[in-house]
Protein backbone atom coordinates (compact mmCIF):
# COMPACT_ATOMS: atom_id res chain seq x y z
CA UNK A 1 0.00 0.00 0.00
CA UNK A 2 1.39 3.30 -0.90
CA UNK A 3 -0.10 6.26 1.53
CA UNK A 4 -0.20 10.18 1.23
CA UNK A 5 -0.90 11.74 3.97
CA UNK A 6 -1.64 15.46 3.85
CA UNK A 7 -2.35 18.19 6.69
CA UNK A 8 -2.16 21.81 6.47
CA UNK A 9 -2.28 22.80 10.35
CA UNK A 10 -1.21 20.64 12.95
CA UNK A 11 1.39 22.09 14.62
CA UNK A 12 4.30 19.56 14.25
CA UNK A 13 3.40 18.44 10.73
CA UNK A 14 4.10 21.42 8.50
CA UNK A 15 5.06 19.68 5.12
CA UNK A 16 3.74 16.99 2.58
CA UNK A 17 4.56 13.58 4.31
CA UNK A 18 4.86 10.52 1.88
CA UNK A 19 4.34 7.29 3.39
CA UNK A 20 5.64 4.23 1.37
CA UNK A 21 4.61 1.10 3.10
CA UNK A 22 7.88 -1.12 3.49
CA UNK A 23 8.15 -3.40 0.79
CA UNK A 24 6.98 -6.83 2.24
CA UNK A 25 3.65 -4.96 3.60
CA UNK A 26 2.98 -3.87 -0.05
CA UNK A 27 -0.38 -4.49 -1.54
CA UNK A 28 -2.55 -3.48 -4.18
CA UNK A 29 -4.42 -0.40 -3.12
CA UNK A 30 -3.06 3.70 -2.89
CA UNK A 31 -5.10 5.58 0.07
CA UNK A 32 -5.33 9.04 -0.37
CA UNK A 33 -6.35 11.02 2.94
CA UNK A 34 -6.44 13.79 4.65
CA UNK A 35 -6.12 12.54 8.36
CA UNK A 36 -7.74 16.09 9.87
CA UNK A 37 -9.93 18.05 7.24
CA UNK A 38 -10.93 21.56 9.11
CA UNK A 39 -8.33 21.74 11.51
CA UNK A 40 -9.01 25.74 11.69
CA UNK A 41 -11.93 24.68 13.63
CA UNK A 42 -10.21 22.55 16.58
CA UNK A 43 -9.38 25.30 18.71
CA UNK A 44 -13.13 26.28 18.85
CA UNK A 45 -14.18 22.77 18.79
CA UNK A 46 -16.43 22.83 16.40
CA UNK A 47 -16.81 19.55 14.36
CA UNK A 48 -13.84 18.26 11.46
CA UNK A 49 -13.24 15.41 10.10
CA UNK A 50 -10.94 12.70 8.17
CA UNK A 51 -11.48 12.02 4.60
CA UNK A 52 -10.03 8.63 2.53
CA UNK A 53 -10.21 7.76 -1.18
CA UNK A 54 -8.83 4.30 -1.51
CA UNK A 55 -7.83 3.63 -5.56
CA UNK A 56 -6.31 0.01 -7.00
CA UNK A 57 -2.93 -0.01 -8.14
CA UNK A 58 -2.57 -0.03 -12.29
CA UNK A 59 1.02 -1.10 -12.46
CA UNK A 60 2.89 -4.04 -10.45
CA UNK A 61 6.77 -3.36 -8.59
CA UNK A 62 7.52 -0.66 -6.54
CA UNK A 63 4.44 1.92 -6.22
CA UNK A 64 4.62 5.66 -8.47
CA UNK A 65 2.88 8.66 -8.39
CA UNK A 66 1.03 7.42 -11.34
CA UNK A 67 -0.45 4.70 -9.61
CA UNK A 68 -2.10 7.49 -7.27
CA UNK A 69 -2.64 9.98 -10.04
CA UNK A 70 -6.08 8.24 -11.08
CA UNK A 71 -9.90 9.75 -11.45
CA UNK A 72 -12.61 10.13 -8.73
CA UNK A 73 -14.16 7.60 -11.21
CA UNK A 74 -11.84 4.96 -10.64
CA UNK A 75 -12.24 4.84 -6.75
CA UNK A 76 -12.85 1.43 -5.21
CA UNK A 77 -14.20 3.03 -2.21
CA UNK A 78 -13.87 6.50 -0.48
CA UNK A 79 -15.47 7.92 2.50
CA UNK A 80 -15.33 9.80 6.05
CA UNK A 81 -15.23 10.16 9.25
CA UNK A 82 -17.23 13.39 11.39
CA UNK A 83 -16.45 13.93 14.95
CA UNK A 84 -19.41 16.12 15.59
CA UNK A 85 -21.98 15.52 18.26
CA UNK A 86 -21.30 12.11 18.01
CA UNK A 87 -18.75 10.56 15.76
CA UNK A 88 -19.86 9.02 12.26
CA UNK A 89 -18.02 7.07 9.16
CA UNK A 90 -19.81 7.36 6.25
CA UNK A 91 -18.44 4.93 3.81
CA UNK A 92 -19.18 3.77 0.11
CA UNK A 93 -17.44 0.77 -2.08
CA UNK A 94 -19.25 1.86 -5.40
CA UNK A 95 -22.45 0.40 -4.20
CA UNK A 96 -24.54 3.05 -2.27
CA UNK A 97 -23.47 5.32 0.99
CA UNK A 98 -23.44 3.73 4.37
CA UNK A 99 -23.33 6.02 7.76
CA UNK A 100 -21.78 4.45 10.98
CA UNK A 101 -22.16 5.74 14.26
CA UNK A 102 -20.07 5.11 16.97
CA UNK A 103 -21.18 3.25 20.29
CA UNK A 104 -18.70 4.45 22.91
CA UNK A 105 -20.70 2.00 25.19
CA UNK A 106 -19.62 -1.10 22.72
CA UNK A 107 -16.53 0.63 20.81
CA UNK A 108 -17.87 -0.29 17.72
CA UNK A 109 -19.62 1.57 14.80
CA UNK A 110 -22.77 0.60 14.56
CA UNK A 111 -24.90 1.12 10.85
CA UNK A 112 -27.62 3.73 11.29
CA UNK A 113 -28.02 5.25 8.40
CA UNK A 114 -28.35 2.24 5.76
CA UNK A 115 -28.35 3.56 2.56
CA UNK A 116 -27.81 7.24 2.36
CA UNK A 117 -29.71 9.27 -0.21
CA UNK A 118 -29.40 12.96 -0.84
CA UNK A 119 -32.66 15.08 -1.44
CA UNK A 120 -33.01 15.80 -5.78
CA UNK A 121 -33.48 19.53 -4.00
CA UNK A 122 -32.84 21.36 -1.13
CA UNK A 123 -33.18 24.58 1.15
CA UNK A 124 -29.21 25.17 1.89
CA UNK A 125 -26.69 27.13 0.31
CA UNK A 126 -22.95 26.76 1.57
CA UNK A 127 -20.10 28.56 0.61
CA UNK A 128 -17.71 30.95 2.64
CA UNK A 129 -19.59 34.39 1.24
CA UNK A 130 -16.67 36.40 2.66
CA UNK A 131 -15.01 36.04 -1.04
CA UNK A 132 -17.80 37.15 -2.54
CA UNK A 133 -16.09 40.41 -4.46
CA UNK A 134 -13.87 37.69 -5.54
CA UNK A 135 -15.97 35.47 -7.33
CA UNK A 136 -17.18 35.09 -10.68
CA UNK A 137 -20.49 37.07 -11.94
CA UNK A 138 -21.33 33.76 -12.24
CA UNK A 139 -21.27 32.67 -8.67
CA UNK A 140 -22.67 36.01 -7.38
CA UNK A 141 -25.74 35.55 -9.69
CA UNK A 142 -26.54 32.27 -8.08
CA UNK A 143 -26.11 32.95 -4.76
CA UNK A 144 -28.05 36.12 -4.85
CA UNK A 145 -30.83 34.29 -6.61
CA UNK A 146 -30.73 31.55 -3.63
CA UNK A 147 -31.71 34.86 -1.49
CA UNK A 148 -34.77 35.98 -3.65
CA UNK A 149 -38.38 35.49 -3.58
CA UNK A 150 -40.83 34.11 -1.13
CA UNK A 151 -38.60 30.95 0.53
CA UNK A 152 -35.13 32.03 0.35
CA UNK A 153 -32.87 29.56 1.15
CA UNK A 154 -31.15 28.93 4.07
CA UNK A 155 -27.21 29.75 4.34
CA UNK A 156 -25.43 27.82 6.59
CA UNK A 157 -21.53 27.04 6.28
CA UNK A 158 -19.24 25.36 8.87
CA UNK A 159 -15.72 25.90 7.30
CA UNK A 160 -15.29 22.71 8.24
CA UNK A 161 -15.82 20.33 4.52
CA UNK A 162 -16.54 17.15 6.04
CA UNK A 163 -19.24 18.72 8.51
CA UNK A 164 -20.75 21.06 5.41
CA UNK A 165 -20.56 17.97 3.11
CA UNK A 166 -22.45 15.68 5.69
CA UNK A 167 -25.25 18.41 6.43
CA UNK A 168 -25.53 18.79 2.81
CA UNK A 169 -25.97 14.88 2.12
CA UNK A 170 -28.32 14.48 5.30
CA UNK A 171 -30.84 17.70 4.26
CA UNK A 172 -30.01 18.54 0.73
CA UNK A 173 -28.68 21.43 -0.92
CA UNK A 174 -25.60 22.79 -2.25
CA UNK A 175 -21.89 22.89 -1.41
CA UNK A 176 -19.34 24.93 -3.08
CA UNK A 177 -15.64 26.22 -3.32
CA UNK A 178 -15.86 28.05 -6.45
CA UNK A 179 -12.42 29.51 -7.85
CA UNK A 180 -11.92 32.77 -6.69
CA UNK A 181 -9.76 35.97 -8.25
CA UNK A 182 -6.93 34.66 -6.35
CA UNK A 183 -7.49 31.11 -6.21
CA UNK A 184 -8.45 30.25 -9.95
CA UNK A 185 -8.58 26.44 -9.10
CA UNK A 186 -10.29 27.41 -5.67
CA UNK A 187 -8.65 25.85 -2.30
CA UNK A 188 -9.79 22.53 -1.73
CA UNK A 189 -7.34 18.99 -2.98
CA UNK A 190 -8.26 17.10 -6.13
CA UNK A 191 -7.31 13.96 -4.27
CA UNK A 192 -8.54 13.83 -0.74
CA UNK A 193 -10.72 16.62 -0.25
CA UNK A 194 -12.88 16.72 -3.82
CA UNK A 195 -12.78 13.20 -4.96
CA UNK A 196 -13.64 11.08 -2.22
CA UNK A 197 -16.61 13.55 -0.98
CA UNK A 198 -17.90 13.96 -4.41
CA UNK A 199 -17.47 9.71 -4.32
CA UNK A 200 -19.87 9.68 -1.51
CA UNK A 201 -22.84 12.44 -2.68
CA UNK A 202 -22.78 10.55 -6.13
CA UNK A 203 -23.32 7.35 -4.93
CA UNK A 204 -26.23 9.21 -2.83
CA UNK A 205 -27.87 10.30 -6.05
CA UNK A 206 -26.52 13.78 -6.16
CA UNK A 207 -24.02 15.26 -7.97
CA UNK A 208 -20.45 16.98 -8.15
CA UNK A 209 -18.98 19.65 -10.40
CA UNK A 210 -15.45 21.52 -11.00
CA UNK A 211 -18.19 24.04 -12.87
CA UNK A 212 -17.62 21.85 -16.48
CA UNK A 213 -17.61 18.29 -15.68
CA UNK A 214 -17.87 15.81 -12.51
CA UNK A 215 -15.46 16.29 -9.90
CA UNK A 216 -14.74 12.20 -10.33
CA UNK A 217 -14.20 13.03 -14.22
CA UNK A 218 -10.79 15.16 -13.95
CA UNK A 219 -7.91 13.58 -14.76
CA UNK A 220 -5.40 14.22 -11.91
CA UNK A 221 -1.78 15.37 -12.56
CA UNK A 222 -0.54 15.99 -9.34
CA UNK A 223 -0.94 14.72 -6.46
CA UNK A 224 -1.47 18.47 -4.37
CA UNK A 225 -3.85 20.01 -7.32
CA UNK A 226 -6.91 22.10 -6.27
CA UNK A 227 -10.31 21.68 -8.08
CA UNK A 228 -13.09 24.27 -7.37
CA UNK A 229 -16.24 22.10 -6.38
CA UNK A 230 -19.94 22.28 -6.26
CA UNK A 231 -21.81 19.23 -4.63
CA UNK A 232 -24.80 18.57 -3.27
CA UNK A 233 -28.57 17.81 -4.42
CA UNK A 234 -28.55 17.05 -8.13
CA UNK A 235 -31.23 19.99 -9.23
CA UNK A 236 -29.39 22.41 -6.89
CA UNK A 237 -26.02 21.83 -8.34
CA UNK A 238 -27.85 21.67 -12.02
CA UNK A 239 -28.98 25.30 -10.95
CA UNK A 240 -25.41 26.72 -10.69
CA UNK A 241 -24.31 24.52 -13.49
CA UNK A 242 -26.74 26.60 -15.88
CA UNK A 243 -25.51 30.05 -14.19
CA UNK A 244 -21.82 29.45 -15.22
CA UNK A 245 -22.60 28.07 -18.46
CA UNK A 246 -24.81 31.12 -19.50
CA UNK A 247 -22.08 33.53 -18.20
CA UNK A 248 -19.67 31.53 -20.23
CA UNK A 249 -21.52 32.40 -23.22
O1 LIG B 1 -9.21 22.53 3.23
C1 LIG B 1 -9.38 22.67 4.59
C2 LIG B 1 -10.68 23.39 4.92
O2 LIG B 1 -10.67 23.66 6.30
C3 LIG B 1 -11.95 22.66 4.54
O3 LIG B 1 -12.31 21.66 5.45
C4 LIG B 1 -12.96 23.78 4.47
O4 LIG B 1 -14.07 23.47 3.63
C5 LIG B 1 -12.13 24.92 3.94
O5 LIG B 1 -10.77 24.64 4.23
C6 LIG B 1 -12.50 26.24 4.54
O6 LIG B 1 -11.81 27.23 3.88
P1 LIG B 1 -12.16 28.78 4.09
O7 LIG B 1 -11.75 29.11 5.49
O8 LIG B 1 -11.35 29.49 3.05
O9 LIG B 1 -13.64 28.96 3.87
Amino acid sequence: MYLYWWHSNVELITSVVKFQVEDKCQGKYIVCFDPLDGSSNIDCLVSIGSIFGIYKRTTDGAPTVGDTLQAGRHLVAAGYALYGSATMMVLSTGQGVNGFMLDPAIGEFVLTDPNMRIKPRGKIYSLNEGYANKWDDAIREYVNSKKQGPKPYGGRYIGSMVADVHRTLKYGGIFMYPATADAPKGKLRLMYECNPMAFIIEQAGGKSSNGSVSILDIQPEAIHQRSPIFLGSSEDVEEVLACIAKHKQ
